[in-house]
């Protein structure tokens, strides 16, 4: 073996001490070991010692090498300590500190929540305020004032769910409602959107829930007329299902307004050309709107003659539906994990 002359083999030492760490597992038995190489009567403390006692050509390397090894070894030691200190603590507990955590699952937002934030947020961009109403309403906000007396045909068009047996109560068919308490209250010229649960007395299946949401709209001054009506549903349908979206206009019925449109925009599944979706008609019915009826300004207590105003209602659920391709409206209120995850 050659040592240069030098009276150690520092290779040696070295080797010893690192097999000696290799087999080392607990806090204690390495404070051992630090000791016997780096403590005060150590092997490097001894060997230092020694060094005056070589002759005067041999000192210089000597200290070199032994610097050398207690930097290797010091540096080993130090890696060891942390393997070390990680199993203690796994040991001590049977948890394991060191390792990385897992995530916690987060909640996901319904996709009705989603769309109705989507819709907030275009109209109130349009400067429109965001109100509410209640879910249980009276036969005078869901009917009467909406311009629908006792006996009025057009009733049978929601199936309704009354409270009470003079069906004075009841929970309401629609948002439309929230027109009339908005315009008992607000100062005109308003324009606002209300959001909420409708109930109806329908089927569960595919396409009914007799639970569901829908947004109501309602613009009223001195000089709202239809095409501001075109203008604002136009905007919020391009808004909501992209710029591409074709809208149609076409004449149709609502007790509370005058004229009343039928609104759809163009197939987003097949742009029009006509599939299972659009039933091969190229057209989405999505929104009923139309011109505030005189008779209901009057019965909202709105006496002014040179006031007008437009109206819309679109039910969310069937929003949400064309918008993420859902096919049962049911899968809204299952609360399956698996189908709630899907939708940001
Ligand atoms: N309330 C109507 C419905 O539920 C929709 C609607 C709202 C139509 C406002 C015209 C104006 O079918």
């Amino acid at each position: 073996m050659n040592n240069n002359g030098l009276p150690f083999d520092i290779e040696k030492i070295i080797e010893d001490a690192r097999n000696e760490l290799e087999k080392i597992t607990r806090k204690d038995e390495l404070e051992y070991w630090r000791i016997k190489y780096f403590g005060r009567k150590g092997v490097f403390a001894i060997l230092t010692s020694k060094i005056p006692e070589l002759s005067q050509h041999l000192r210089p390397e000597a200290g070199r090498k032994i610097n050398e090894a207690k930097n290797l070894l010091n540096e080993l030691l130090q890696q060891k300590k942390i393997i070390v200190e990680s199993a203690q603590t796994y040991n001590d507990t049977g948890l394991n500190y060191t390792l990385t955590g897992l995530k916690p699952d987060y909640g996901y937002f319904n996709p009705i929540t989603l769309v109705s934030r989507d819709i907030v947020r275009i109209f109130q961009n349009l400067g429109f305020g965001v109100h509410t109403g209640p879910e249980i309403e009276t036969d005078f906000y869901n009917f009467e004032a909406l311009n629908m007396p006792e006996d009025h045909p057009a009733r049978d068009m929601w199936d309704t769910f009354y409270l009470d047996a003079e069906r004075k109560f009841l929970l309401r068919t629609h948002t439309s409602p929230v027109q009339i308490r908005v315009m008992e209250k607000l100062k005109i010229p308003f324009r606002i959107i209300a959001i909420g649960k409708t109930f109806r007395r329908d089927a569960f299946d595919a396409s009914h829930s007799p639970v569901f949401h829908q947004v109501e709209g309602l613009m009223v001054g001195y000089d709202i007329t239809f095409s501001n009506l075109k203008a604002v549903l136009i905007f919020f349908l391009r808004e909501l299902f992209g710029s591409n979206v074709r809208v149609r206009f076409l004449p149709s019925y609502f007790p509370f307004t005058e004229p009343s449109a039928e609104i759809s925009i163009s197939c987003v599944i097949c742009n029009g050309r006509g599939c299972q979706t659009c039933g091969f008609s190229g057209w989405i019915e999505i929104l009923g709107a139309g011109m505030v009826h005189p008779e209901v300004f009057l019965k909202a207590g709105i006496k002014e003659k040179n006031i007008t105003g437009f109206a819309f209602g679109a039910g969310i659920e069937r929003i949400a539906m064309i918008k993420y391709r859902i096919d049962d409206i049911r899968q809204f209120y299952l609360n399956d994990i698996r189908f709630l995850t899907q939708f940001e």
